[in-house]
């Protein structure tokens, strides 16, 4: 499979960011586990901390790719455009939080986004991408 994985604002800090919610990996290092995990698949990495640059992705993304990984970090609970943009998107996505959205604020626990994605998968920390790539795989067969 072609599968993007977009991340959004300040997933590129990983490494300073708590561990405890996070993990221990740096964003490279997601990178490179994910490719490592799956051999056979391409993948292309997409960060920004931009939420127009997010909805310019995903809005091409169904054009150039199978399936989509998105953590759209701090937009996951705000972003309705982000949302929208998602909802045109013809292909499978799933939105991934590395950390437990629902035992922190309360104002994490609205995930406007996920409302727009096939699946969502949250506090795994690299083990919710990893999860997202095999059940994108799953749902192509
Ligand atoms: C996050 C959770 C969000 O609430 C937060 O704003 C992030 C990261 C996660 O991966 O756990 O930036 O999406």
């Amino acid at each position: 499979m072609n599968i993007l994985i977009v991340q959004g604002p300040n997933l590129n800090l990983l490494d300073k960011r708590s561990k405890e919610h996070y993990g221990v990996l740096s964003i490279e290092a997601i990178h490179d586990l994910i490719v490592q995990k799956f051999p056979d698949d391409e993948f292309t990495f997409y960060q920004s901390n931009d939420e127009g640059a997010l909805i310019d992705i995903v809005q091409t993304a169904d054009l150039d790719y199978d399936g989509v990984v998105i953590n759209p970090g701090g937009y996951s609970h705000t972003s309705v455009a982000l949302h929208d943009a998602l909802e045109l998107c013809s292909i499978p996505k799933v939105e991934v939080h590395l950390s437990n959205v629902l035992s922190r604020d309360s104002f994490r626990k609205e995930l406007i986004t996920a409302k727009a994605c096939t699946a969502c998968i949250s506090g795994a920390k690299e083990h919710s991408y990893l999860s997202a790539v095999y059940l994108l795989k799953s749902f192509a067969g």
